[in-house]
């Protein structure tokens, strides 16, 4: 029986993947590494570690007989400039602590790389598989150095790592994180809270983005596939669907047409957001292991409000 662990467990991702784990594991086999955020009333087994502190780490595997690991912890791409040696410090000391202990314990890791891996000297439209990574923020050089380490271990060690570049993800279980694409969840707040938002970022400034039900899928997927199928070691391109801000304003006035949407953009997120890719080519993702989305805007505009409508009891 796989016994799995995942780090950053109440984070954007782990608030959506851990129940989607248990469902498929049971809740007896997997383990929830919280640091500082545990929510109130978490039904799961939880473990508390910190992912810099390997011999802490160690003794989490060895106790509960880990076999997979979900290693999510990680500062996000406006957290890590707030604090570039933290963001360096957890995201690649904890990837490498990580990837260690699973070449000593013959552990599948899942790690998330992002489409910050880009940079502006990437092909904006359609970006491919295999093309240039000069990322301008930390977050996106840890995520190259990640990649690459990932890569290396494989290679290496025969390390059973795996990756996806994750794009914007947009989900209501997790308050939304410090990132560039977050507005994308923010504007759900704004709107059932004060039926207006201020976006942080300009009206046109289109990125790629993701419904939180078609990445935990995804991630499923990836990491289900027969180790031969996987030709990608890095990370692989994971694509759904991209918009700006103003569609999104747009499309949220289809149902609340008293909604206003503004734009205050930051200049920090908007040089990060003007970095990165419009859209994504994840042709390899679909022909390795069968990657197709689910969520078009329109209808991960209604779960949104529909999810967040319950979760804040409006
Ligand atoms: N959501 C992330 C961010 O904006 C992208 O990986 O930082």
């Amino acid at each position: 029986m796989k016994k799995i662990l995942v780090t950053g467990a109440f984070g954007l991702v782990g608030s959506d993947l851990v129940p989607a784990l248990q469902k498929k594991y049971g809740k007896a086999n997997v383990f929830a590494l919280g640091n500082k955020t545990i929510p109130k009333g978490f039904d799961g087994q939880l473990v508390k570690g910190d992912v810099r502190d390997i011999s802490s780490l160690s003794k989490i595997i060895k106790k509960h007989h880990i076999t997979e690991v979900y290693h999510l912890a990680g500062l996000l791409s406006v957290g890590g400039e707030k604090n570039p040696d933290i963001a360096w410090d957890v995201n690649m000391n904890g990837l490498r602590n990580v990837l260690e202990l699973a070449r000593d314990y013959k552990l599948r890791v899942f790690w998330p790389s992002s489409i910050a891996a880009f940079g502006p000297t990437t092909p904006k439209k359609m970006t491919p598989q295999h093309t240039v990574l000069e990322p301008t923020t930390i977050y996106g050089v840890t995520k190259v150095a990640g990649e690459l380490l990932c890569q290396y271990y494989f290679t290496r060690w025969g390390v059973d790592v795996r990756s996806l570049r994750y794009p914007g993800l947009i989900g209501y279980k997790a308050p939304p994180g410090d990132g560039t694409t977050e507005y994308s969840v923010h504007i759900f707040y704004g709107l059932l809270r004060e039926n207006k938002y201020a976006c942080f970022l300009k009206a046109d400034a289109r990125l790629p983005m993701m419904y939180i039900d078609d990445a935990i899928r995804g991630t499923l997927a990836l990491m289900a596939a027969p180790a031969k199928k996987i030709t990608v070691r890095t990370a692989y391109n994971f694509a759904a669907i991209n918009f700006t801000p103003k569609e999104l304003v747009t499309e949220i006035k289809k149902l609340y047409p008293t909604f206003v949407g503004t734009y205050e953009p930051n200049p920090v997120k908007q040089r990060i957001a003007e970095s990165w890719p419009q859209s994504i080519d994840d042709t390899v993702a679909r022909r390795d292991w069968g990657w197709k989305p689910a969520f078009e805007l329109p209808k991960m505009t209604e779960v949104m409000i529909k999810g967040l409508k319950k979760k804040l009891s409006i």
